[in-house]
């Protein structure tokens, strides 16, 4: 604040030199974390001002951000801000001010509390971590969008509240822009719990995440207004199809097999060869046992639609839009291929009635639990409140019986 009025006083005084004043605005901005290749996503603002007023409504840029009650979508009100485990103690959502923390209680005694830090998530589920100095570990309870309630950490035991899962460098390289793992102080054998270094995380996954670094790219164009060919940023459009799928892929084919280099290093324009072992290649998913959280790539690519056309993610996905829930207009993006026109349509749409015909996904691509997602409930039993779409595209015959008995049910309702 102050350091603006001081220069826009000089600005005043001294106009022609108009250089300086720009120098004193740029005097706030901190470098960004990932080098000097990168501008940062509000470098984009100026000149991409609509794709970037519609990223700021998708799950990309809700993927990690700053706890507060913004990002933070569980209850704190009374009665329903609390859970209890097996040894009967509870853990308590409570805010105070700006802060909001996680407080565990036994015989009705404070014994521990932790503040919310970081948000994961927002399009289904959410969990939070906390700082204990460099180091980052989730808290116990997460939140659950199918529950409407808090619940569990996914993993997590069912008896007693867990504060101590450290958060791997790996959630970060799918969950966020960049993380800077501090190297390890004390070189004994026993594995130390990750230190980071606090200023570098970049949140979301940002526009250069998925373009690459643009910092040259800003400098071009801004010192060429006019040019209206984009230089110094990857086209996607001469990239090959195994190069754009690889763009989705480096975070969306599953995430059991370990980066063998850190994903954080992936650009647009490279391939996933460089980034898994070879055994990640020859793996091909089974549809009906597989664990589908994260591999749409997988799956996509074992479908026939896959296989007998040219599609990729961005045949039916606009990566700057959040479009979640809006089957009918990926249906229409399903019959840009399928239509009666091509002699491919599908014989059976028509028939459950209008309601429906708009509706492909439910059952060629039918939501199913995931396996990676699984909570213990404090009663000894375990629940999936997360579904997920597969994208083995096919022909689901249970799911075409219970989209059909629904229709039927409906008509002699209405
Ligand atoms: C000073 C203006 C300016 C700024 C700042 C700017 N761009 Fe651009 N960008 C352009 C122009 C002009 C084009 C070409 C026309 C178009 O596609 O919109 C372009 C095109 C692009 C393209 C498409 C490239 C292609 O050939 O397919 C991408 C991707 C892109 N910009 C990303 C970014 C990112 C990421 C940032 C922020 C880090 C950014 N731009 C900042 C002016 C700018
Ligand atoms: C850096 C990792 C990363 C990359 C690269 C990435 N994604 Fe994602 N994507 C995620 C994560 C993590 C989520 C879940 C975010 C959340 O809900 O918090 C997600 C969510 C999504 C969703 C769900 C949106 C919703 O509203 O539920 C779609 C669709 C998607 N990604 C498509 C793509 C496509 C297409 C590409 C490539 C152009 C891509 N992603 C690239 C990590 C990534
Ligand atoms: C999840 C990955 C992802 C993120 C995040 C992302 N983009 Fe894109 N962007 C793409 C893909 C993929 C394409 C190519 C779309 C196509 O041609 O089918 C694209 C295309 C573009 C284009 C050129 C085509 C057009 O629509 O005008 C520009 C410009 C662009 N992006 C800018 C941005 C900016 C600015 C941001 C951040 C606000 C951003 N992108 C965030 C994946 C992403
Ligand atoms: C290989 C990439 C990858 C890794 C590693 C990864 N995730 Fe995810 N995660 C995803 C993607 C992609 C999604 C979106 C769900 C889907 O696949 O449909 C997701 C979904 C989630 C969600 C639910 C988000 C929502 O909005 O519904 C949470 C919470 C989450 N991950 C937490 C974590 C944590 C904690 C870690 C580390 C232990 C982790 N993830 C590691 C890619 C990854
Ligand atoms: C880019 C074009 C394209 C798009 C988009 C597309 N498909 Fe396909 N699909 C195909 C082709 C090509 C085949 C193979 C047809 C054949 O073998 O004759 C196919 C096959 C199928 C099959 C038969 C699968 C099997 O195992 O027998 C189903 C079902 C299907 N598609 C449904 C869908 C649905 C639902 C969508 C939208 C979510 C969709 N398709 C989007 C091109 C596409
Ligand atoms: C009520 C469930 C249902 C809906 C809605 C539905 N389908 Fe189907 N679809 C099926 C079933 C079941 C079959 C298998 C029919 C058979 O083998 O005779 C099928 C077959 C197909 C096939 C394979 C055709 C062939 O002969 O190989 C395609 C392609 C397809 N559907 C596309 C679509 C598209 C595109 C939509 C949306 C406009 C859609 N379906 C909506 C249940 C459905
Ligand atoms: C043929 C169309 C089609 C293609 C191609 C496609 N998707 Fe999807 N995707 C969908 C539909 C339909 C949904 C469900 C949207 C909803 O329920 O809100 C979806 C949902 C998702 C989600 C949210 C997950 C969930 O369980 O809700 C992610 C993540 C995603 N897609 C990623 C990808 C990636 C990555 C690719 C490329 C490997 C891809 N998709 C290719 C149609 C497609």
């Amino acid at each position: 604040m102050k350091i603006n009025r001081i220069c826009l006083l000089m600005a005043v005084f001294l106009g022609p030199l108009i250089a300086i004043f720009t120098q004193c605005v740029n005097v706030n901005n901190k470098p960004d974390a990932r080098g000097e290749a990168y501008a940062g996503s509000d470098k984009c603002i100026k000149c991409h001002q609509r794709i970037y007023d519609s990223y700021l409504q998708t799950a990309h840029f809700a993927s990690s951000q700053p706890a507060s009650i913004h990002s933070v979508h569980g209850s704190f009100v009374q009665n329903h801000n609390q859970a209890t485990f097996g040894d009967h103690s509870k853990v308590v959502m409570e805010k105070r001010g700006n802060n909001l923390y996680q407080v565990l209680y036994a015989n009705g005694q404070k014994v521990k509390e932790q503040r919310f830090d970081i948000a994961f998530g927002g399009a289904k589920a959410e969990t939070y971590m906390y700082w204990k100095g460099n180091q980052l570990f989730q808290l116990p309870m997460s939140y659950f969008n199918a529950l409407g309630n808090w619940a569990n950490s996914p993993g997590f035991p069912g008896e007693h509240a867990y504060f101590d899962r450290p958060i791997e460098q790996r959630c970060f390289e799918c969950h966020s822009s960049y993380i800077n793992e501090l190297p390890q102080q004390n070189f004994s054998l026993a594995r130390q719990v990750i230190e980071y270094d606090k200023n570098s995380l970049i949140y979301s996954i940002d526009c250069e995440r998925c373009h690459g670094p643009a910092a040259n790219h800003v400098d071009f164009q801004t010192a060429n207004p006019t040019e209206k060919k984009a230089k110094y940023i990857v086209a996607y459009k001469s990239l090959t199809r195994a190069q754009r799928l690889d763009v989705c892929a480096v975070c969306h084919a599953g995430n059991k097999d370990d980066f063998q280099v850190s994903a954080f290093k992936f650009k647009a324009g490279d391939t996933l060869a460089k980034f898994k072992e070879p055994t990640f290649f020859s793996q091909i998913p089974n549809p009906a046992t597989l664990d589908v959280h994260g591999n749409q790539s997988g799956l996509l690519a074992a479908s026939k639609c896959f296989l007998k056309s040219n599609m990729d993610c961005g045949t039916c996905h606009d990566p700057h839009k959040n479009e979640a829930s809006n089957l009918a207009a990926y249906s229409q993006r399903c019959m840009s291929c399928h239509n009666s026109g091509n002699h491919n349509f599908c014989k059976v749409a028509p028939e459950p009635g209008a309601s429906i015909k708009n509706n492909c996904i439910d059952c060629h691509m039918p939501l199913k639990p995931s396996n990676a997602i699984e909570i213990a409930m404090g009663n000894g039993k375990r629940e999936v409140p997360y579904l997920v779409r597969t994208h083995y595209i096919a022909v689901y015959p249970l799911a075409y019986k219970k989209i059909i008995a629904f229709a039927k049910d409906k008509k002699r309702v209405n």
